[in-house]
């Protein structure tokens, strides 16, 4: 049955997102305001998961919950995609309800080791230092989905600038069209089993929302992108309301076009949100892809408590589908935001060897530098069912 899923799953994936074999989420959803993280087991009917087979279903329904709530809607994959390589650009065109866009991302080759090549996708160029074994491909996902204006963007050429769509789920649209692209053009010289994605800051958001729901990214290395990427809606809230500024769901909805039209509607009441952000990162549990969390505790605005706490509420769903060691955490205090301080090298490294080069790489990372307290049960009172 797992397995059998597991083919419908990814199958559906290069298909368009076809979900007729989970139900779909009802109309109304009546969540008690719980101040705690909700309990990434449990169907949105009250039923909890008790078998390893009913995760892909539950990952379904967290994928609509984010779509309905936060991100707006993704679409199916298109009716068609071509694509060519010139020179380094690779040209995409995508058609879709008798509509047509094209776009075009840069593709840096590596300097070293041999076609096909492992590539990370960066929006709007990498931070991290990107060894020289992997391809660099350079996504202006503004582009995509402006940062400034809603509705605009290649996306928006294609679905409407009236999409419900916000810029982050529209510019993951655009890495699953890269994706179909790697697939079909040999030229390129990338093996698309074996592709990454990283962006900082508000491109550590995009990137963590593009991993998350496009299942064909192996690897997503999510920088700096404090809240909506590492961090929890419900934290925020309360760091802030404890005096730090940080940055919450109330506040991330005015002036920015990151989210969907309707997120607005659910910003002063983040309890009784059925969902937080720990389940973006239970996303990545099945099929297991490998995320590292790269965050910075010097900075408050991005939220170092929030961060933390929600990634390990995040992991206890690779707990329970035992891989955990596919998600790494690493947390670190430097000055300058964006920058990669040598500390965290190990990790970038040992992520990259085991998910990009095939290589028998340990990613046991588990790190901060903050010195708070934890305690999990401050916002988990849920326990890791054991999913025969
Ligand atoms: C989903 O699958 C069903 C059954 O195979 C098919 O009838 C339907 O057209 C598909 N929908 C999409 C959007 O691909
Ligand atoms: C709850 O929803 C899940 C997923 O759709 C389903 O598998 C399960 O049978 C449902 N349980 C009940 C009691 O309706
Ligand atoms: C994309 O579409 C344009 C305009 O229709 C066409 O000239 C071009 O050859 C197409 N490119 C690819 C890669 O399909
Ligand atoms: C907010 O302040 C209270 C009281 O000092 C403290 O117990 C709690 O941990 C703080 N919350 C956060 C998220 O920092």
């Amino acid at each position: 049955m797992f397995g059998l899923l597991f083919l419908l799953l990814t199958a559906h994936v290069t298909v368009g997102q076809n979900i007729t074999d989970c139900s779909t989420l009802p109309a109304d959803i009546n969540y008690a305001a719980n101040p705690k993280f909700p309990d990434p087991f449990l169907h949105i009917n009250g039923s909890r998961l008790t078998k390893r087979d009913q995760w892909p279903c539950r990952k379904e329904e967290i994928r609509q919950l984010f779509q309905r709530y936060s991100y707006g809607k993704l679409p199916p994959g298109p009716a068609s995609v071509t694509a060519s390589m010139s020179g380094t650009s690779l040209k995409i065109n995508v058609s879709d309800g008798g509509k047509t866009m094209s776009f075009s991302v840069s593709v840096k080759l590596p300097s070293a080791g041999s076609a096909p090549y492992s590539a990370i996708i960066a929006y709007g160029g990498s931070s991290l230092p990107i060894p020289n074994t992997v391809a660099t491909i350079t996504y202006q996902n503004f582009d995509m989905a402006a940062d400034n204006g809603r509705g605009k963007g290649k996306f928006y050429e294609l679905y409407g600038s009236n999409h419900n769509a916000g810029g982050m789920i529209a510019a993951a649209w655009g890495v699953d069209r890269i994706m179909d692209a790697l697939e079909i053009t040999p030229d390129a010289k990338i093996d698309p089993k074996r592709v990454g994605v990283t962006g900082c800051s508000r491109n550590g958001k995009g990137a963590m929302i593009a991993g998350a729901f496009v299942d064909r990214i192996a690897l997503a290395l999510p920088q700096e992108g404090g809240q909506s990427a590492a961090g929890c809606w419900r934290i925020a809230d309360e760091i802030q309301a404890n005096g730090t500024k940080v940055e919450t769901a109330r506040q991330i909805v005015n002036g920015d076009t990151w989210f969907s039209t309707d997120f607005p509607k659910y910003v002063n009441a983040v309890p009784s949100l059925p969902w937080d952000n720990h389940m973006l990162h239970a996303l990545y549990a099945y099929p297991p892809r490998g995320l590292l969390i790269i965050e910075n505790t010097a900075i408050d605005y991005l939220g170092p408590t929030s961060n933390y706490h929600c990634a390990t509420a995040g992991r206890k769903v690779h707990e329970a589908l035992g891989v955990k060691d596919y998600f790494g955490f690493s947390q670190y205090t430097h000055s300058d935001h964006c920058g990669f301080p040598k500390a965290q090298q190990p990790e970038l490294t040992a992520f990259i060897e085991r998910f990009l080069l095939s290589k028998d790489a340990k990613t046991e990372f588990w790190k901060t530098d903050g010195k708070w307290p934890i305690d999990e049960k401050r916002w988990i009172d849920w326990t890791v069912p054991v999913l025969p």
